[in-house]
């Protein structure tokens, strides 16, 4: 197990507790139903859901975690009215174009998520330009999970290792996750869904298999620093067992020791 970074100890919050999930991972929903509750188009919606992204990613960094990866548009999303499609490829297109300076000077390292060839030409170039700018960064990876299916992803690495031509019998879980958009990067400790909805929606199959759900049924827009903070709160009431049991967990068993009761 990897050990989870310690809260930073000056000016912190002190309501923040000594564990900090070193990855958070959010499925950034209900832009639609926010806007719907006040008579608003979809489209304001995604408006201000974009700008909570901003401060949820201030958060993140204010927090310490090390690495947020963020759900934007998913490879089902494509299915949605055509006029929808493009709008959320524009605000992509606008963010990177408002947000990368003041992303940068914050110290955040932007990566994609997704399949990249999916996407416009023009925004794929942007795209990769952001991450290639931001690449030594270090205070936060924010990955954007873009054109991102967990089913793709796989079906993306079970490609990639079919070319390289490693034998069947050499392929083992890292081979896997060695060939997975998130290469590299520990699996997110914590994955939060807002609008209530109590589903994966094909987000993080592979890697989000012993992470933490926390779902609430606020909406993304509305989804604010301190319901960051209540979630990051309600995963350090869990226990995390990875199967074992919680004497071994505790240090009180010996992992895999045979006994004869
Ligand atoms: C999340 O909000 C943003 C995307 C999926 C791109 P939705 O657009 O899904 O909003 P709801 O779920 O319809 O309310
Ligand atoms: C999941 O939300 C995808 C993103 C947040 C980008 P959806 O709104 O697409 O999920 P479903 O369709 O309700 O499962
Ligand atoms: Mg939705």
């Amino acid at each position: 197990m990897i050990a989870e970074p310690t809260k930073p100890a000056p000016f912190a919050d002190p309501r923040l507790p000594e564990r900090i999930p070193r990855h958070v991972a959010i499925i950034m929903d209900g832009n639609g139903r926010w806007a719907a509750s006040r008579g608003l188009p979809r489209s304001e919606g995604h408006r201000r859901g974009t700008e909570n992204l901003r401060s949820t990613i201030r958060a993140a960094v204010e927090f310490g975690v090390e690495i947020l990866t963020v759900y934007a548009f998913s490879t089902e999303n494509w299915g949605r009215p055509r006029r929808e499609v493009k709008l959320l490829l524009r605000i992509l297109e606008m963010v990177i174009d408002r947000e990368l300076r003041e992303l940068h000077e914050n110290g955040v390292q932007i990566r994609h998520i997704g399949e990249l060839g999916g996407i416009p030409e023009n925004l794929q170039r942007k795209v990769k330009q952001a991450c290639e700018h931001t690449k030594n960064n270090k205070r936060l990876i924010l990955n954007v999970a873009f054109n991102y299916g967990g089913r793709d992803e796989i079906v993306h690495a079970v490609r990639r290792i079919v070319e390289s031509g490693i034998p069947a019998d050499q392929i083992t879980e890292e081979t896997i996750a060695a060939n997975l958009y998130t290469t590299g990067l520990p699996d997110p400790d914590l994955i939060i869904r807002t609008s209530g909805e109590l589903r994966v929606s094909n987000f993080l199959i592979w890697q989000g298999s012993y992470s933490e759900y926390y779902a609430t049924p606020v909406y993304w827009p509305d989804f604010s620093r301190d319901e960051f903070l209540a979630a990051i709160l309600d995963y350090n009431r869990r226990k995390r067992r990875f199967g074992l049991t919680d004497a071994q967990i505790a240090g009180e068993d010996v992992v895999g020791e045979d006994d004869d009761d």
